[in-house]
């Protein structure tokens, strides 16, 4: 699928974005080795996300989506309980999603039959001896393809021992496999993290009994004495959705853009923190509580920018953000920096070299860091043919340097966006209505 885009002369409005799509993945994970039914309001139905929803029920997990009347899609879903879990008849696969297979990973590595993980071409390249490696410290028997690096994992669940593990990556998915490996395991885990990530594992297991504890840096959690409690929940809108827009309005010369109800977490707010650094004129207001997160409504207003410098802690609150970031500083002028990056080159693509690669083709000036970019910005962008890669993070962030540029952008394989947000062409179709965006719109409306 490509998408051609022009900038239109306003951009205003207001955007539901999608559901979490990391809380989306936990609200069912979790829920499916708790004992009884949930209902979770506002859970993202996106590639990623129906890959967890279906190897939990290769795993005997019993589930259902409607969409409940103007409440966003609705999940109900029957754990059966901390000993439920039975073994899949076929392999699991999560397709192009490695929350499914590094949190299945330690929730299976703890379940006492055979379990087999892999995932697209993409996935299959992505590193998984961090993970191997502290389960099998636990005790459990793993292995992978390529010395253990890579999927297809194979796993024998057992009996598992809790260890003090120093993560040597910041990583919310390696620490929360070990979290959900340790909730079956003997006695305590601790997990050392060198930077503070995303929290949302451990906010959840706590609002379903678990005994979670610790400080930033240090999280540990003891073994599960009952079942976990089932947690009936509405999912925070995305913030790496929400980030798309920000950008988009903070650098159009005309814009106002409304982004209600979105999840503020400060582990996962950088976006927000480095756009005001940068001088955006962005509110956060109606701050409020859902679901055991925070949540806020955002406004974003046309912007005169200032380059900025990314790196050290901040860099896990935001490492999804930095392709559409990257977009903003291109069009920022002065050197913006982003350093202690090189995570981005084990996501969905190699993201350093194709954010370079693909921004340049619409007149960027972005060098290529080994951890991370330096942008130059330039006055502006000029509409070209660029592609996805297959990520859909640089689809989306291309759609929106597409809003921005001068004459048509085109992007191939814009279909990716499905991943984490399904309606991201509809919803940029509808937001530059007054200028002229072509192509197939798709995805639902989520009001
Ligand atoms: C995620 C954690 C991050 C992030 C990914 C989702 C999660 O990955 O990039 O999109 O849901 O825990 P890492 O934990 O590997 O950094």
């Amino acid at each position: 699928m490509k998408q051609c885009i022009r900038s239109p002369s306003r951009l205003r409005g207001t955007v539901v974005v999608p559901g979490d799509k990391s809380i989306s993945h936990r609200a069912a994970i979790l829920n499916a080795i708790a004992l009884g039914p949930a209902r979770v309001e506002n859970f993202l139905v996106g590639e990623d996300t129906r890959a967890t929803l279906d190897c939990l029920q290769a795993l005997g997990v019993g589930w259902s989506l409607e969409e409940a009347g103007g409440r966003g899609p609705t999940l109900s879903i029957h754990g059966p309980g901390r000993v439920g879990l039975r073994e899949s008849e076929d392999v699991l696969d999560a397709r192009n999603s490695g929350t499914t297979v590094r949190l299945l990973a330690g929730v299976l590595a703890a379940h006492p039959f055979l379990s087999v993980l892999t995932g697209d071409s993409s996935l299959r390249s992505r590193p998984m001896g961090r993970v191997v490696g502290p389960l099998r410290e636990m005790g459990a028997q793993v292995w992978g393809r390529g010395g253990d690096a890579y999927p297809p994992l194979a796993i024998r669940g057992g009996a598992l021992r809790g260890i003090h593990y120093r993560m040597p990556v910041a990583s919310a998915q390696v620490k929360s496999a070990l979290l959900l490996a340790g909730l079956f395991a003997r006695g305590g885990t601790a997990v050392e993290e060198p930077a503070p990530t995303r929290d949302h594992t451990e906010r959840m297991l706590r609002a379903m009994g678990a005994r979670v504890s610790g400080e930033a840096g240090l999280v540990c959690i003891e073994p599960l004495e009952g079942e976990l409690v089932p947690l009936d929940l509405r999912v925070p809108g995305d913030i790496s959705a929400a980030a798309f827009w920000m950008v988009a309005a903070a650098l159009h010369p005309d814009a106002e853009l409304h982004l209600p109800g979105v999840g503020v977490n400060p582990t996962r707010a950088g976006i927000i923190d480095v756009l005001r650094t940068m001088g955006a004129d962005l509110d956060v207001t109606e701050e409020r509580e859902q679901g055991g997160e925070p949540v806020a409504d955002i406004t974003v207003r046309s912007s005169q920018l200032a380059p900025v410098e990314v790196s050290g802690d901040l860099v896990p609150r935001l490492i999804d953000e930095i392709p559409v970031l990257a977009v903003a500083a291109a069009l920022t002028p002065g050197r913006s920096v982003v350093r202690d990056a090189a995570e981005l080159r084990v996501k969905e693509s190699d993201r350093i070299v194709t954010t370079c690669r693909e921004l340049r083709r619409l007149g960027a000036r972005v060098e290529e860091l080994p951890d991370g970019l330096a942008i130059d910005g330039v006055q502006f962008l000029r509409g070209a043919r660029c592609q996805s890669h297959g990520d859909h993070r640089l689809a989306m962030a291309l759609g929106v340097a597409g809003l921005l540029a001068r004459g048509e952008t085109v992007v191939e394989g814009a279909g990716a966006a499905e991943v984490s947000y399904p309606g991201f062409w509809h919803d940029l179709g509808w937001l530059a209505s007054s200028g002229q965006v072509k192509g197939v719109a798709r995805g639902g409306d989520r009001t």
